[in-house]
């Protein structure tokens, strides 16, 4: 039984997620909330080692059906080993990535069909999702000369400017699907004035 409450943010590199959830951890624990912080890849020792495999420059070119399944590999043992865990404890969790970003890269990046992403989904997850998702949404312009700025590149950042249009589309396009859950930040704005956005959203929680 899950007790907590299980939050995702997501966004194009460069929209400042580690910022905002910094900021998103520090004002839970404010309330009280237990929250534990974590990310995707990775989050769990199995998780990191595949998140080392996925993002290393020295891995070099991998199938992109091979890219998906590793991403969703580390995500079974990060939901088993580790969100599921914690929620039923009643803790609270908060996950630096998730499947949307899967169905962003995979998907849109990559071009895999959304029909196969959402069997792999159906598969590992089944009707597991988050509560809500944060979508920090930059240009690709604005989030690239970020990621130039911070010096070297892993392997799926090296990627062009239409790689990341395509995968900003597919976030826009899921949050479109699934208004509800995803909810779109414009990531544009000071770094106060989107966590400010995102309090507003956190009080509705
Ligand atoms: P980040 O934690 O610095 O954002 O790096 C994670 C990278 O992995 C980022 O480029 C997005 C990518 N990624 C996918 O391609 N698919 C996924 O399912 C996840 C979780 C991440």
């Amino acid at each position: 039984m899950q007790k907590g409450k299980f939050i995702t943010v997501d966004g194009v590199e460069g929209a400042g997620k580690s910022t905002q959830i910094n900021f998103i951890c520090e004002y839970l624990k404010d309330k009280g909330i237990n929250v534990i912080l974590t990310r995707e890849p990775g989050g769990t020792e199995i998780g990191e080692k595949i998140r080392t495999m996925l993002l290393s420059n020295s891995t070099g070119k991998m199938h992109a059906d091979t890219e998906l399944m590793l991403m969703f590999a580390a995500r079974n043992e990060h939901i088993q080993n580790k969100i599921i865990p914690v929620l039923a404890q009643g803790d609270w969790v908060l996950s630096d990535r998730f499947t949307d970003a899967s169905y962003a890269y995979q998907g849109g990046g990559r071009g895999l069909d959304i029909e196969r992403i959402a069997q792999l989904e159906n598969w590992v997850l089944q009707d597991f999702t988050p509560d809500m998702t944060l979508l920090l949404d930059v240009s690709v312009h604005i989030g690239m000369q970020r990621v130039e700025s911070r010096g070297t590149k892993d392997r799926i950042e090296q990627e062009d400017f239409d790689f990341f249009n395509r995968v900003r589309q597919a976030y826009i396009a899921r949050a479109k699907q699934y208004p509800q859950r995803i909810k779109l930040i414009d990531a544009v704005q000071s770094v106060d004035d989107t966590s400010r956005q995102i309090q507003a959203i956190l009080n509705d929680l």
